[in-house]
């Protein structure tokens, strides 16, 4: 597995805003946005390229493309949403999956309540979308239903990881690739990351 921390000065710029405690609802929004498009931008730059010509208006050149690659992207609801545009404004020919997974506030486990992928997605890259890779479980079981859904080549994008996620998708899932703007301290006894965000959801949603 290999966990990517983007240390570009945009990403950790914008990582401190949405951080902080007084940043609003639609800046958060607005921040996730666009940290979820630059961190793309680091989870697409293994993507293949081909020769074309192209016919300038002054000759023909060469000039490269991404053959026809084939990607899906699978937000978890309901924080993953919050990062979908990201994704799609730079890769609009995706198709888009959805895994809805809570977490119970007591056990921490993942419970699944919802589950729609591409029909064919065994031949697409798969984008995984999770603000927050917190303990793990949720992030594991989802990939599970993908790798189970015939997913191959999955590639998780998060805003901020706890060591204790990292360790347990290493464990449980050592093919899949990280990207991620940080990887902070640790969880807290409720499983929050600290220092972290706070709960993703809410702070995208406005809800408590
Ligand atoms: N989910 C969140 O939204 N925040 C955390 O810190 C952990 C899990």
């Amino acid at each position: 597995m290999s966990v990517t921390v983007v240390e570009h000065p945009l990403v950790q710029h914008k990582l401190g805003l949405l951080r902080d405690v007084e940043t609003t609802t639609e800046m958060f929004r607005r921040l996730v946005n666009e940290l979820t498009l630059l961190l793309t931008y680091e989870a697409t730059k293994d993507m293949s390229l081909e020769e074309i010509d192209v016919r300038t208006p002054l000759e023909t050149t060469r000039a490269r493309r991404i053959p026809g690659k084939k990607v899906a992207v699978c937000p978890i609801l309901r924080a993953g949403m919050g990062m979908l545009d990201g994704v799609l404004s730079l890769i609009p020919v995706a198709r888009v999956g959805f895994l809805g997974l809570y977490r119970n506030e007591e056990t921490l486990e993942p419970v699944e309540y919802f589950v729609k992928l591409p029909a064919d997605i065994a031949e697409r890259d798969v984008l995984l979308l999770d603000p927050m890779l917190a303990t793990g479980n949720s992030t594991a079981a989802a990939v599970a239903t993908l790798k189970r859904a015939g997913a191959q080549q999955i590639t998780l994008i998060a805003l901020i990881a706890a060591p204790e996620g990292v360790d347990h998708i290493t464990r449980d899932h050592p093919d899949i690739r990280i990207v991620v703007a940080s990887v902070d301290s640790h969880l807290n006894e409720k499983g929050y990351i600290v220092p972290g965000l706070g709960d993703a959801g809410d702070r995208l949603y406005g809800t408590k």
